[in-house]
Protein backbone atom coordinates (compact mmCIF):
# COMPACT_ATOMS: atom_id res chain seq x y z
CA UNK A 1 0.00 0.00 0.00
CA UNK A 2 0.79 3.64 -0.43
CA UNK A 3 2.40 5.51 2.32
CA UNK A 4 3.54 9.12 2.35
CA UNK A 5 7.75 9.09 2.41
CA UNK A 6 8.57 9.92 5.85
CA UNK A 7 11.70 11.61 7.08
CA UNK A 8 14.05 11.25 10.08
CA UNK A 9 11.89 13.59 11.65
CA UNK A 10 9.37 10.86 11.58
CA UNK A 11 11.52 8.82 12.63
CA UNK A 12 12.75 10.62 15.28
CA UNK A 13 9.19 11.58 16.58
CA UNK A 14 8.59 7.71 16.53
CA UNK A 15 11.19 7.07 18.67
CA UNK A 16 9.69 9.62 21.19
CA UNK A 17 6.06 9.99 21.23
CA UNK A 18 5.87 7.55 24.00
CA UNK A 19 7.46 10.84 26.25
CA UNK A 20 3.81 12.49 25.76
CA UNK A 21 2.22 8.99 26.85
CA UNK A 22 4.24 9.03 30.09
CA UNK A 23 4.04 13.06 30.80
CA UNK A 24 0.24 12.62 30.26
CA UNK A 25 -0.19 9.42 32.27
CA UNK A 26 1.60 10.72 34.58
CA UNK A 27 0.19 13.89 35.39
CA UNK A 28 -3.39 12.38 35.42
CA UNK A 29 -2.43 9.46 38.19
CA UNK A 30 -0.55 11.84 40.40
CA UNK A 31 -3.20 14.95 40.61
CA UNK A 32 -1.58 17.13 39.13
CA UNK A 33 -4.67 18.26 36.82
CA UNK A 34 -6.99 18.63 40.20
CA UNK A 35 -4.58 21.35 41.39
CA UNK A 36 -4.40 23.10 37.99
CA UNK A 37 -8.16 23.97 37.68
CA UNK A 38 -7.68 27.21 38.83
CA UNK A 39 -3.92 28.95 38.39
CA UNK A 40 -1.59 27.25 40.20
CA UNK A 41 2.41 28.25 40.25
CA UNK A 42 4.84 25.48 40.25
CA UNK A 43 6.70 26.12 44.04
CA UNK A 44 3.26 25.66 45.30
CA UNK A 45 2.09 22.42 43.11
CA UNK A 46 5.99 21.27 44.16
CA UNK A 47 4.92 21.88 48.13
CA UNK A 48 1.72 20.17 47.82
CA UNK A 49 3.72 17.30 46.13
CA UNK A 50 6.28 16.99 47.54
CA UNK A 51 8.51 17.66 44.91
CA UNK A 52 11.88 19.33 44.24
CA UNK A 53 10.41 23.10 42.66
CA UNK A 54 13.27 23.07 40.05
CA UNK A 55 11.96 19.69 38.67
CA UNK A 56 8.31 20.04 38.75
CA UNK A 57 8.50 23.80 36.60
CA UNK A 58 10.27 21.54 33.78
CA UNK A 59 7.80 19.05 34.22
CA UNK A 60 4.87 21.51 33.84
CA UNK A 61 6.52 23.47 31.07
CA UNK A 62 6.32 19.90 29.55
CA UNK A 63 2.79 19.78 30.04
CA UNK A 64 1.92 22.99 28.71
CA UNK A 65 3.87 22.37 25.23
CA UNK A 66 2.02 19.16 24.46
CA UNK A 67 -0.82 21.31 25.07
CA UNK A 68 -2.03 20.08 28.47
CA UNK A 69 -1.95 23.22 30.42
CA UNK A 70 -1.11 26.27 29.78
CA UNK A 71 1.07 29.31 31.34
CA UNK A 72 0.17 32.77 31.96
CA UNK A 73 2.39 36.17 32.49
CA UNK A 74 2.89 35.20 35.71
CA UNK A 75 4.56 31.61 35.83
CA UNK A 76 1.16 30.06 36.74
CA UNK A 77 -0.16 26.72 34.91
CA UNK A 78 -4.05 26.27 34.62
CA UNK A 79 -5.64 22.80 32.53
CA UNK A 80 -6.39 23.60 28.99
CA UNK A 81 -10.23 22.53 27.78
CA UNK A 82 -9.25 19.25 27.06
CA UNK A 83 -7.44 18.45 30.31
CA UNK A 84 -9.87 20.16 32.43
CA UNK A 85 -13.05 18.22 30.39
CA UNK A 86 -11.57 14.70 30.63
CA UNK A 87 -8.78 14.41 33.13
CA UNK A 88 -10.46 16.28 36.44
CA UNK A 89 -12.18 13.16 38.10
CA UNK A 90 -15.53 15.52 39.14
CA UNK A 91 -16.02 16.38 35.56
CA UNK A 92 -18.86 14.96 33.84
CA UNK A 93 -16.59 14.18 30.79
CA UNK A 94 -14.02 12.14 33.00
CA UNK A 95 -11.51 9.77 30.75
CA UNK A 96 -9.23 8.61 33.80
CA UNK A 97 -9.87 5.42 33.32
CA UNK A 98 -9.24 5.43 30.01
CA UNK A 99 -5.59 7.45 30.84
CA UNK A 100 -4.95 4.53 34.04
CA UNK A 101 -5.51 1.62 31.96
CA UNK A 102 -3.14 2.75 29.46
CA UNK A 103 -0.72 3.87 31.88
CA UNK A 104 -0.88 0.18 33.08
CA UNK A 105 0.07 -1.04 29.72
CA UNK A 106 4.02 0.18 29.87
CA UNK A 107 5.46 -3.41 30.98
CA UNK A 108 3.00 -5.21 28.24
CA UNK A 109 4.46 -3.09 25.37
CA UNK A 110 7.68 -4.08 26.51
CA UNK A 111 7.39 -7.64 25.49
CA UNK A 112 6.62 -7.53 21.95
CA UNK A 113 9.40 -10.41 21.34
CA UNK A 114 7.92 -12.48 24.34
CA UNK A 115 4.54 -12.56 22.63
CA UNK A 116 5.39 -13.20 18.70
CA UNK A 117 7.40 -16.73 19.91
CA UNK A 118 4.29 -18.12 22.10
CA UNK A 119 0.60 -19.06 21.50
CA UNK A 120 0.68 -19.04 25.37
CA UNK A 121 -1.51 -17.61 27.94
CA UNK A 122 1.44 -15.09 29.95
CA UNK A 123 1.27 -13.36 33.12
CA UNK A 124 0.11 -9.78 31.49
CA UNK A 125 -2.83 -10.80 29.33
CA UNK A 126 -6.29 -9.96 30.31
CA UNK A 127 -7.37 -13.61 31.31
CA UNK A 128 -4.81 -13.71 34.35
CA UNK A 129 -4.13 -10.49 35.18
CA UNK A 130 -8.08 -9.31 34.96
CA UNK A 131 -8.45 -12.15 37.59
CA UNK A 132 -5.74 -11.21 39.79
CA UNK A 133 -4.69 -7.55 39.88
CA UNK A 134 -7.93 -5.47 41.28
CA UNK A 135 -6.65 -2.10 40.42
CA UNK A 136 -5.94 -3.13 36.55
CA UNK A 137 -9.13 -5.16 36.45
CA UNK A 138 -11.10 -1.71 37.51
CA UNK A 139 -9.02 0.26 35.57
CA UNK A 140 -9.81 -2.28 32.53
CA UNK A 141 -13.73 -2.09 33.02
CA UNK A 142 -14.05 1.44 34.13
CA UNK A 143 -11.93 2.35 30.97
CA UNK A 144 -14.63 0.89 28.84
CA UNK A 145 -17.11 2.65 30.69
CA UNK A 146 -15.74 5.92 29.58
CA UNK A 147 -15.63 5.01 26.42
CA UNK A 148 -18.99 3.74 25.67
CA UNK A 149 -20.38 6.61 27.79
CA UNK A 150 -19.57 8.89 24.83
CA UNK A 151 -21.49 6.41 22.24
CA UNK A 152 -24.99 6.37 24.34
CA UNK A 153 -26.16 9.44 21.84
CA UNK A 154 -25.48 7.44 18.70
CA UNK A 155 -26.59 4.13 20.10
CA UNK A 156 -30.39 5.44 21.26
CA UNK A 157 -30.31 7.23 17.41
CA UNK A 158 -29.91 3.74 16.14
CA UNK A 159 -33.48 2.34 14.10
CA UNK A 160 -34.43 -0.19 16.76
CA UNK A 161 -38.09 -0.28 17.44
CA UNK A 162 -39.05 0.53 21.32
CA UNK A 163 -41.18 -1.18 23.04
CA UNK A 164 -41.56 -4.54 25.01
CA UNK A 165 -37.98 -6.54 24.20
CA UNK A 166 -35.72 -8.49 26.24
CA UNK A 167 -31.92 -7.75 25.09
CA UNK A 168 -28.62 -9.53 25.88
CA UNK A 169 -25.88 -7.50 26.24
CA UNK A 170 -23.12 -9.92 25.49
CA UNK A 171 -19.51 -9.23 27.18
CA UNK A 172 -21.11 -6.08 28.00
CA UNK A 173 -18.51 -4.98 30.90
CA UNK A 174 -19.82 -1.95 32.59
CA UNK A 175 -23.73 -2.62 31.53
CA UNK A 176 -23.44 0.88 29.91
CA UNK A 177 -25.41 0.05 26.71
CA UNK A 178 -27.97 -2.00 28.41
CA UNK A 179 -28.57 0.70 31.36
CA UNK A 180 -29.19 3.07 28.92
CA UNK A 181 -31.85 1.53 26.24
CA UNK A 182 -33.51 0.48 29.61
CA UNK A 183 -33.57 3.79 31.26
CA UNK A 184 -34.90 5.06 27.19
CA UNK A 185 -37.23 2.49 27.38
CA UNK A 186 -39.57 1.56 30.51
CA UNK A 187 -40.62 -1.63 28.64
CA UNK A 188 -37.40 -3.23 27.98
CA UNK A 189 -35.92 -6.02 30.01
CA UNK A 190 -31.96 -7.24 29.89
CA UNK A 191 -28.74 -8.60 30.72
CA UNK A 192 -25.69 -8.33 30.84
CA UNK A 193 -22.90 -11.62 30.40
CA UNK A 194 -19.30 -11.16 31.32
CA UNK A 195 -16.65 -12.50 33.03
CA UNK A 196 -16.76 -12.13 37.04
CA UNK A 197 -14.82 -8.63 37.33
CA UNK A 198 -17.21 -7.11 35.23
CA UNK A 199 -19.91 -7.42 37.70
CA UNK A 200 -19.47 -4.70 40.32
CA UNK A 201 -19.33 -1.83 37.66
CA UNK A 202 -22.31 -4.00 35.86
CA UNK A 203 -24.60 -3.26 38.99
CA UNK A 204 -23.38 -0.05 39.78
CA UNK A 205 -24.49 1.35 35.84
CA UNK A 206 -28.07 -0.76 36.64
CA UNK A 207 -28.74 1.37 40.23
CA UNK A 208 -27.44 4.85 38.66
CA UNK A 209 -29.59 4.67 35.49
CA UNK A 210 -32.56 3.30 37.91
CA UNK A 211 -33.01 0.12 35.89
CA UNK A 212 -31.64 -2.68 38.59
CA UNK A 213 -35.15 -4.53 38.82
CA UNK A 214 -35.68 -5.06 34.74
CA UNK A 215 -31.36 -5.76 34.10
CA UNK A 216 -29.42 -8.53 35.84
CA UNK A 217 -25.79 -9.38 35.21
CA UNK A 218 -24.67 -13.20 34.94
CA UNK A 219 -21.77 -14.27 34.49
CA UNK A 220 -21.44 -16.36 31.18
CA UNK A 221 -18.68 -17.10 28.92
CA UNK A 222 -19.86 -16.35 25.78
CA UNK A 223 -17.27 -18.88 24.29
CA UNK A 224 -19.07 -21.75 26.01
CA UNK A 225 -22.25 -23.17 23.78
CA UNK A 226 -23.73 -24.08 27.35
CA UNK A 227 -23.82 -20.74 27.96
CA UNK A 228 -26.77 -20.06 25.61
CA UNK A 229 -28.91 -23.23 26.81
CA UNK A 230 -32.66 -22.29 26.94
CA UNK A 231 -31.88 -18.51 26.42
CA UNK A 232 -33.68 -16.17 23.85
CA UNK A 233 -33.97 -12.63 23.60
CA UNK A 234 -35.25 -9.92 20.98
CA UNK A 235 -32.13 -7.94 20.99
CA UNK A 236 -28.52 -9.49 21.17
CA UNK A 237 -25.57 -6.99 21.45
CA UNK A 238 -21.96 -8.07 20.93
CA UNK A 239 -20.16 -4.94 21.11
CA UNK A 240 -16.44 -4.57 21.08
CA UNK A 241 -15.63 -8.04 21.95
CA UNK A 242 -14.80 -9.85 19.04
CA UNK A 243 -11.45 -9.01 18.92
CA UNK A 244 -10.59 -11.20 21.94
CA UNK A 245 -10.81 -14.40 19.69
CA UNK A 246 -9.66 -15.74 16.76
CA UNK A 247 -11.63 -16.18 13.09
CA UNK A 248 -13.04 -19.12 14.12
CA UNK A 249 -14.77 -18.24 17.18
CA UNK A 250 -15.92 -15.44 15.86
CA UNK A 251 -18.03 -17.30 13.82
CA UNK A 252 -18.69 -19.71 16.20
CA UNK A 253 -20.12 -16.76 18.60
CA UNK A 254 -21.67 -15.16 16.30
CA UNK A 255 -23.72 -18.29 15.54
CA UNK A 256 -24.52 -19.24 19.00
CA UNK A 257 -25.98 -15.62 19.55
CA UNK A 258 -27.83 -15.57 16.61
CA UNK A 259 -29.00 -18.83 17.75
CA UNK A 260 -31.08 -16.83 20.92
CA UNK A 261 -32.44 -14.51 18.84
CA UNK A 262 -36.52 -14.49 18.54
CA UNK A 263 -38.25 -14.55 14.78
CA UNK A 264 -37.22 -10.69 13.51
CA UNK A 265 -34.58 -9.94 16.12
CA UNK A 266 -31.57 -7.86 16.00
CA UNK A 267 -28.12 -8.70 16.55
CA UNK A 268 -26.23 -5.16 17.13
CA UNK A 269 -22.62 -5.62 16.58
CA UNK A 270 -19.96 -2.56 17.38
CA UNK A 271 -16.51 -2.54 16.69
CA UNK A 272 -13.61 -0.85 16.19
CA UNK A 273 -13.36 -0.07 11.78
CA UNK A 274 -10.90 -1.78 10.10
CA UNK A 275 -10.62 -2.30 6.61
CA UNK A 276 -10.48 -5.35 4.93
CA UNK A 277 -6.05 -4.74 4.34
CA UNK A 278 -6.02 -4.95 8.03
CA UNK A 279 -3.83 -2.13 7.99
CA UNK A 280 -6.15 1.20 7.39
CA UNK A 281 -7.33 3.23 9.18
CA UNK A 282 -3.81 3.38 11.13
CA UNK A 283 -5.29 3.43 14.70
CA UNK A 284 -7.03 0.22 14.07
CA UNK A 285 -3.68 -1.75 13.52
CA UNK A 286 -2.37 -0.11 16.49
CA UNK A 287 -5.51 -1.62 18.29
CA UNK A 288 -5.21 -4.88 16.77
CA UNK A 289 -1.60 -4.79 17.86
CA UNK A 290 -2.79 -3.61 20.97
CA UNK A 291 -5.27 -6.77 21.41
CA UNK A 292 -2.46 -9.18 20.24
CA UNK A 293 -0.52 -8.58 23.35
CA UNK A 294 -2.64 -8.44 25.38
CA UNK A 295 -4.84 -11.42 25.00
CA UNK A 296 -3.89 -15.19 24.11
CA UNK A 297 -6.07 -15.13 20.83
CA UNK A 298 -6.86 -11.72 20.62
CA UNK A 299 -6.76 -9.28 17.48
CA UNK A 300 -9.29 -6.83 16.04
CA UNK A 301 -11.27 -8.16 12.72
CA UNK A 302 -11.77 -6.51 9.59
CA UNK A 303 -15.26 -4.91 10.02
CA UNK A 304 -16.07 -5.91 5.93
CA UNK A 305 -15.46 -9.73 7.25
CA UNK A 306 -17.52 -9.38 10.13
CA UNK A 307 -20.26 -8.40 8.27
CA UNK A 308 -19.84 -11.02 6.08
CA UNK A 309 -20.24 -13.57 8.85
CA UNK A 310 -23.52 -11.77 9.98
CA UNK A 311 -24.67 -12.17 6.21
CA UNK A 312 -24.12 -15.82 5.91
CA UNK A 313 -26.37 -16.42 9.36
CA UNK A 314 -29.19 -14.82 7.50
CA UNK A 315 -28.79 -11.34 8.50
CA UNK A 316 -29.40 -7.97 6.42
CA UNK A 317 -26.99 -5.84 7.63
CA UNK A 318 -26.25 -2.66 7.65
CA UNK A 319 -23.46 0.10 9.03
CA UNK A 320 -23.92 3.16 11.41
CA UNK A 321 -21.47 5.28 13.58
CA UNK A 322 -21.09 5.29 16.57
CA UNK A 323 -18.57 7.51 18.06
CA UNK A 324 -17.71 10.81 18.05
CA UNK A 325 -14.04 10.74 16.87
CA UNK A 326 -15.57 7.59 14.16
CA UNK A 327 -13.46 4.83 15.56
CA UNK A 328 -16.37 2.70 15.94
CA UNK A 329 -18.74 1.13 13.61
CA UNK A 330 -21.93 -0.63 14.68
CA UNK A 331 -23.02 -3.83 12.28
CA UNK A 332 -27.18 -3.53 12.60
CA UNK A 333 -28.20 -6.89 11.71
CA UNK A 334 -31.70 -7.34 10.56
CA UNK A 335 -32.71 -10.99 10.47
CA UNK A 336 -34.34 -11.67 7.38
CA UNK A 337 -37.19 -14.59 8.53
CA UNK A 338 -39.74 -11.53 8.20
CA UNK A 339 -41.54 -12.34 11.61
CA UNK A 340 -41.97 -9.01 14.21
CA UNK A 341 -40.15 -9.48 17.41
CA UNK A 342 -41.71 -10.63 20.34
C1 LIG B 1 -13.54 -4.14 25.35
S1 LIG B 1 -14.68 -4.70 26.53
C2 LIG B 1 -16.19 -4.12 25.83
C3 LIG B 1 -17.26 -4.00 26.83
C4 LIG B 1 -18.62 -3.50 26.27
N1 LIG B 1 -19.23 -4.50 25.41
C5 LIG B 1 -18.42 -2.22 25.53
O1 LIG B 1 -18.57 -2.21 24.30
O2 LIG B 1 -18.10 -1.20 26.16
C6 LIG B 1 -14.73 -6.44 26.18
C7 LIG B 1 -15.46 -7.23 27.24
O3 LIG B 1 -15.48 -8.59 26.80
C8 LIG B 1 -15.42 -9.40 27.93
N2 LIG B 1 -15.06 -10.75 27.54
C9 LIG B 1 -13.91 -11.17 26.96
N3 LIG B 1 -13.95 -12.50 26.75
C10 LIG B 1 -15.15 -12.92 27.19
C11 LIG B 1 -15.79 -14.19 27.23
N4 LIG B 1 -15.18 -15.27 26.76
N5 LIG B 1 -17.04 -14.27 27.75
C12 LIG B 1 -17.65 -13.17 28.25
N6 LIG B 1 -17.11 -11.93 28.22
C13 LIG B 1 -15.87 -11.82 27.70
C14 LIG B 1 -14.38 -8.70 28.78
O4 LIG B 1 -14.43 -9.13 30.13
C15 LIG B 1 -14.78 -7.26 28.58
O5 LIG B 1 -15.67 -6.82 29.57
Amino acid sequence: MEHERLGIGDLFRMADQFHDSALLQFAHASGVFEWTTTPCAAPDLAGHMGWVSRKTAIFLNALVAIGLLTKDTRGQYLNTPVADECLVKSRPGYMGGVIEHQRLQWDTWTRIGDVLSTQDVLPWHQEQRLRTDAAANDAFHSAMRNLARANVPALLALPIPKGRKHVIDMAGSHGTYLAAMAHADSELTGEVWDLPGAQRLARETFDEYGCAERCAFHTKDITVPASYDGVKADLVMLNDCLHYFEPEMVSDVLALAAGVLAPGGTLLLATQLLHADGVTPAPAAGFSMHMMLNTARGGLHASPWIAQRMGDLGFSVSEWPLDPTGRYVVLLGKRNDGARAH
